[in-house]
């Protein structure tokens, strides 16, 4: 979408806008205006020089307290997006045939390897699936993290490469180019060491530039809440669904989302080559259930978005379709999906001190113990241990002795043991029967629903 010009007194005002006016406007409690929002964007994206680091922050830290309005989101969304180029799709074929375009967006959370399964499953039925990932930071892992273990793989490929592999493979999960929403680039950098990460008018728009930019066709949204996610309530993550399926729906992109549990970490590792190795499981026809059934779940929203609501996704991940399409994906980004996974030099295993009925698994504790083992990163930018990472041997409702294993810690650099140990010392929480398990998927939210 483009900005309209503007009227003449839209241009005027313009023309006397500075940060310090901007920034008085939010800390007050007022709303921005359309051009205090494209000012403010287009001067910080472009490094023009009047707008810098520390008034930023201070204009996040003031909409992170005031919040947004809806008008106020979609502007700020806009000129994110019109930072930077836009991606587009339309013109791609397979057999003379135009492909629809379908992606997903995943909040983040413990164990979340979903991409992995999903990006080839939707693609094994004709469906192309552009998916520009990022990589981890803190506690939950980067997609691109993750398949950087597999021996050769490569996340970055030009936007010819991508079309190419999108008509004859059907699925890639790459790095988003450094001219995609590069405002928010600066603004996330920004909002990391400034404690406005959780806000939802910033975590919206910046998912959503980022998805608008990129140009797919529809977008079905996993967003999360629980002790591994962004946000902590199921209240929170409904009001981030609500805000980005009607930022996609304005901008043309048919947008759904699913809201999901992440009190408990995703299947049964957290860690780059581990969480490979489990969705590779998962294309088998295998696999933890809560891993197949988040799968099975947004495959079948992607599906029907693209036109498809008549098809099984399990169908093809038991007859070998999906794992076909995932070895496609994998040798066209030059990696070996038949090389062995990098496996760690040293484990550690943690064992119930007593014996009882696991009631709870606490996901940021999980999180917090792959990234201390070196699975994660706590800086942009520095290394990562493809073969760390946490494997979870008993989960909510199964029964376990005194002695019997919990974790298997996997790293490079033992001396990481203690401070992971340490982060787990709380994961569990043990009772005397099973309990309700909660569902993992809590709702669907559509446009106006
Ligand atoms: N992922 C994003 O792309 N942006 C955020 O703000 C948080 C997670």
């Amino acid at each position: 979408m483009s900005h309209d010009v503007g009227t003449s007194d839209q241009v005027e005002e313009a023309a006397v806008i500075d940060a310090i006016s901007v920034i008085r406007t939010k800390r007050d409690g007022g709303e921005l205006s359309d051009a205090q929002i494209d000012w403010v964007i287009d001067r910080y994206a472009h490094e023009h020089g009047n707008v810098a680091d520390e008034q930023m922050s201070a204009l996040l830290m003031a909409i992170l307290i005031r919040g947004m309005s809806r008008r106020e989101i979609a502007r700020w969304t806009h000129a994110m997006v019109d930072s930077g180029r836009r991606m587009d799709f339309s013109g791609l074929r397979r057999g003379g045939r135009p492909l629809v375009t379908v992606d997903k967006h995943s909040t983040g959370g413990v164990g979340d390897k979903i991409t992995l399964p999903l990006a080839p499953l939707v693609a094994s039925y004709g469906v192309a699936v552009p998916q520009l990932s990022g990589r981890g930071l803190g506690h939950t892992g980067g997609t691109l993290d993750k398949l950087e273990s597999v021996a050769g793989w490569r996340a970055d490929i030009g936007p010819d490469e991508m079309v190419e592999q999108l008509e004859r493979v059907g699925a890639v999960i790459c790095a988003a180019g450094r001219d995609l929403a590069p405002a928010d680039r600066k603004l996330y950098a920004l909002r990391d060491v400034t404690g406005t990460v959780e806000s939802i008018p910033l975590l919206a728009s910046s998912i959503m530039s980022k998805k608008i930019a990129e140009g797919t066709g529809a977008l079905i949204l996993d967003v999360k809440f629980g002790s591994g996610a962004f946000l902590k309530t199921e209240d929170l993550s409904r009001e981030l669904a609500e805000t980005m399926v009607e930022l996609g729906e304005s901008a043309g992109v048919i947008t759904r989302a699913l809201l999901t549990d992440m009190n408990t970490p995703l299947g049964r590792t957290a860690g780059n080559a581990l969480e490979v190795a489990e969705s590779v499981e998962v294309l088998a026809g295998g696999g933890p259930d809560d891993v197949v059934e988040l799968t099975l779940a947004l495959a079948r929203e992607m599906l029907d978005a693209a036109g498809l609501g008549h098809v099984d996704p399990a169908d093809n991940l038991c007859n070998g379709k999906a794992m076909d399409t995932w070895r496609a994906m994998v040798s066209a980004q030059g990696g070996d999906p038949e090389a062995p996974l990098p496996v760690a030099a040293h484990t550690d295993t943690v064992v119930a001190e007593e014996s009882g009925v696991i009631v709870g698994l606490d996901a940021w504790d999980v999180g917090i113990a792959a990234w201390r083992l070196g699975a994660g990163r706590a800086v942009p930018g520095a290394a990562v241990q493809a073969e760390a990472g946490v494997r979870i041997h008993a989960k909510p409702g199964d029964r376990v002795r005194r002695g019997d294993p919990l974790f298997t810690l996997h790293t490079q650099t033992a001396e990481r043991f203690a401070t992971a140990r340490a982060a787990l010392r709380t994961a569990i929480t043990l009772g005397d029967a099973p309990g309700i398990r909660p569902p993992l998927i809590v709702d669907r939210v559509t446009v106006g629903a």
